[in-house]
């Protein structure tokens, strides 16, 4: 059985692709330091799979933490780093804070590995770093454009210091960069899923938990834009979805089939939906309102984005399956759970 590290494993994206791995044979271990998720997660991944992973509580900027705990668990064939802090916001106003967080914990992991034998990295990347693509939609070869973060910047500079590291190192490295577009919905138990932060930057979130009650009214970022509705276009793709294409990255490389010692492929279903078209279609299938208002424009939003998810599609073999209907629908499925779990 191939074991998989899996640092931020109790967060969003990064419990349901343990769900996925362990469904799939893979035992898992998971690093988290509970920075921006709960240790209560694993319950729900244990009630999904019937097994509870491993999970140490530890942060991967602590090297000398991370060098034992590998020892520890020892012959781990592949890691996936999801750890990471993602607050566009927080990031403008803490911009060394996520430098070393994000940054230091990626160089500590890149270390690690040879020094522990292991050779397969797959990493979190995110669709900000094309920012408003010239060319839609949006394929790997589209040039980087300056981050309109800091957060969006540790992406680009983790991007460039694992490029770095794998070219230095082809006989010993192979990694697979992952580049996300916006993830939502959850689980179809409903065991697990987002769970934001006080009040939600994203969108699914924010329309969910003013659905229920939780928000007043959903605020939409300028309807203005240069789009058939007005409002922003973006990728949305189901977060089960996103989580199969990990344990694809993974079984590519641990069954030598990478074309490189370096891949990267966009993960998005290749279709763009406006703000407007999401309430409108949350509202239909779930059949709740949702209030809002169309307020300004958000500073530093791209107007539209959207994948060519053609080479992951073609290449990596792996291919968005759920519809916005179902996807929108889990997304509520959990706030319901979750309020349910409150009272
Ligand atoms: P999340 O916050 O739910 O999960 C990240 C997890 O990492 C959390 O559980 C947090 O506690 C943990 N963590 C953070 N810093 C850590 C550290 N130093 N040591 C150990 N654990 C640490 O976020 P997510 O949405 O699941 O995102 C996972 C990854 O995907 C991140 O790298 C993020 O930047 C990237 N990403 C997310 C999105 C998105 O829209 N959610 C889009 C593109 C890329
Ligand atoms: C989506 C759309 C908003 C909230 C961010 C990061 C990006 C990536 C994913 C990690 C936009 C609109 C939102 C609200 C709204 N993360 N919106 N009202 O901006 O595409 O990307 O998360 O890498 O780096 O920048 O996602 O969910 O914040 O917004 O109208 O209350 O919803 O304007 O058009 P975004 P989002």
């Amino acid at each position: 059985m191939s074991k998989v590290l899996v640092t931020g494993g109790t967060g969003y994206i990064g419990s349901h692709t343990v769900v996925e791995l362990i469904n799939e044979g893979f035992e898992v271990v998971i690093v988290d330091n509970l920075s921006n998720s709960n240790v209560e997660v694993l319950n729900g991944i244990e009630k999904i799979t019937g097994v509870r992973p491993a999970f140490e509580n530890i942060d991967c900027v602590d090297y000398v933490a991370m060098d034992n705990m590998i020892d520890k668990y020892g012959n781990i064939d592949a890691v996936i780093h999801f750890a990471a802090s993602k607050a566009v916001g927080e990031s403008v106003e803490k911009p060394l804070l996520y430098y070393r967080n994000n940054l230091v914990s990626l160089i500590n992991l890149l270390q690690l590995m040879p020094v522990h034998k292991i050779k397969h990295f797959v990493f979190s990347s995110s669709c900000t770093v094309y920012g408003q693509p010239d060319i839609l939609p949006v394929t790997e070869n589209a040039p980087i454009k300056p981050a309109l973060s800091p957060y969006g910047n540790t992406k680009q500079i983790g991007e460039e210091i694992i490029r770095d590291t794998i070219y230095a190192n082809t006989n010993n490295y192979q990694s697979i960069i992952l580049r996300y577009f916006n993830p939502i919905g959850a689980h179809v138990s409903a065991e697990i899923g987002e769970l934001p932060n006080g009040v939600p930057n994203n969108l699914l979130p924010f329309v969910t938990q003013t659905a229920i009650g939780i928000r007043k009214q959903l605020q939409v970022f300028g309807n203005d834009y240069d789009t058939p509705d007005g409002s922003c276009i973006r990728d949305y793709i189901h977060v089960v979805d996103l989580a199969k294409a990990h344990v694809v990255a993974v079984r590519r490389m641990l069954e030598g089939k990478s074309k490189d010692s370096l891949e990267v492929f966009n993960l998005g279903t290749g279709r763009g939906l406006s703000v407007l078209e999401i309430i409108k279609t949350f509202e239909e299938v779930n059949q709740v309102k949702v209030p809002y208002k169309i307020v300004n424009r958000r500073e530093g939003d791209i107007e539209k984005v959207w994948a060519d998810p053609t080479y992951a599609n073609e290449v990596l073999g792996w291919k968005a399956q759920e519809t916005v209907e179902e996807t929108l629908r889990s997304a509520w499925a959990w706030e319901l759970n979750l309020a349910n779990r409150k009272n």
